[in-house]
């Protein structure tokens, strides 16, 4: 199949073949997604396929509007609208209980569902034009980096789908924050741009990290992510720098790791200063890039 990169003037193309129940990949504020409708059992299948993903691991079905959310949960909880309310539409994961319509292949056989309403004009556009709820995953292989350009995308998942939607450079470069609301206490299941304590701001309460037996609870931890084909270095001291050396932000690591493959570098050193150690999203993927979070 011959992939094409199209420009937000086509739209009407990827909208199409969505409908067909094909998988198109498109920009969010993150990383580009590779979508699909979330409530088609086949739809789902085609983008484990198409990403070699583990069946295993859940996907996060994509909305535009609050009523799709209903359509999607067993029940929305005052948790879950506080915080839609204040971070939607945005970089945020919300799971909760999971309703009758949703194929159990979506959730990987969970009884929850991951739910998040992206701001980026085209995903929006998309989702709104489909009308219906769109599954993505990030439009990269299973386990290599996420893609945060179309061109990204190209080099993996090329002669696999029809169409990429191109909206430039990811805004934020890094997936979302994904927060389980399903138990008593919310758990930070994936630290993105939106930080604990803003969350526990708006919930006036504690959220938790996830511990050894929440790990079902989050199939995406099991994996080693994020990698590149070269070894990743993490380097915390100054002194034990020699050579070339990358200082990353949250906007550029996924760009500088393809970067590194496709110079077929063995080694990639990563200077994590102390900006870099306080940014626990972009600590947490480079942990998982270096092999040290498995
Ligand atoms: O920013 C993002 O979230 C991007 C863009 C495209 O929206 N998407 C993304 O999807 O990062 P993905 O599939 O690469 O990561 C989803 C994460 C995985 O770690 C998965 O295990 C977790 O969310 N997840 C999804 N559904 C879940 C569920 N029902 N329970 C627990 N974890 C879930
Ligand atoms: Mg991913």
């Amino acid at each position: 199949m011959e992939t094409k990169i199209i420009s937000a003037n086509e739209l009407f193309l990827a909208v199409e073949e969505i409908k067909r129940g094909s998988c198109v990949a498109f920009p969010t504020e993150t990383v580009y997604g590779l979508g699909a409708l979330a409530l088609e059992e086949e739809a789902i299948q085609k983008i484990f396929n198409a990403k070699n993903r583990p069946s295993d691991n859940p996907l996060i079905a994509h909305i535009s509007t609050l009523s799709q959310a209903k359509e999607l949960a067993y029940e929305l909880t005052d948790d879950f609208f506080k915080l839609a309310d204040t971070f939607w539409p945005g970089p945020l994961t919300l799971i909760v209980k999971r309703g009758e319509k949703v194929p159990a292949s979506l959730c990987a056989r969970h009884p929850t569902v991951a739910i998040r309403m992206p701001s980026h004009p085209i995903a929006r556009r998309l989702i709104d034009e489909v009308g219906a709820p769109i599954a993505a995953p990030s439009a990269n292989l299973s386990g290599r980096p996420s893609a945060t350009t179309a061109g990204a995308v190209l080099e993996d998942l090329g002669g696999k789908i029809r169409y990429i939607v191109d909206g430039g450079a990811c805004e934020l470069g890094i997936e979302s924050t994904v927060l389980a609301l399903c138990g008593e206490t919310a758990i930070l299941l994936r630290p993105g741009s939106i930080q604990k304590q803003s969350l526990e701001t708006v919930l006036q309460k504690p959220i938790r990290a996830p511990k050894e037996g929440d790990q079902t609870l989050s199939p995406g931890m099991r994996y080693r992510h994020y990698a590149p084909k070269a070894k990743v270095r993490l380097v915390f001291d100054l002194k034990e720098l020699k050579g070339s050396f990358i200082l990353p932000t949250s906007q550029s690591l996924y760009h500088e790791l393809r970067e590194a493959d496709r110079k077929s570098l063995e080694e990639i050193v990563i200077f994590c200063d102390e900006e870099v150690q306080k940014n626990e999203a972009l600590m947490n993927r480079l942990l998982r890039a270096a092999g040290q979070m498995v």
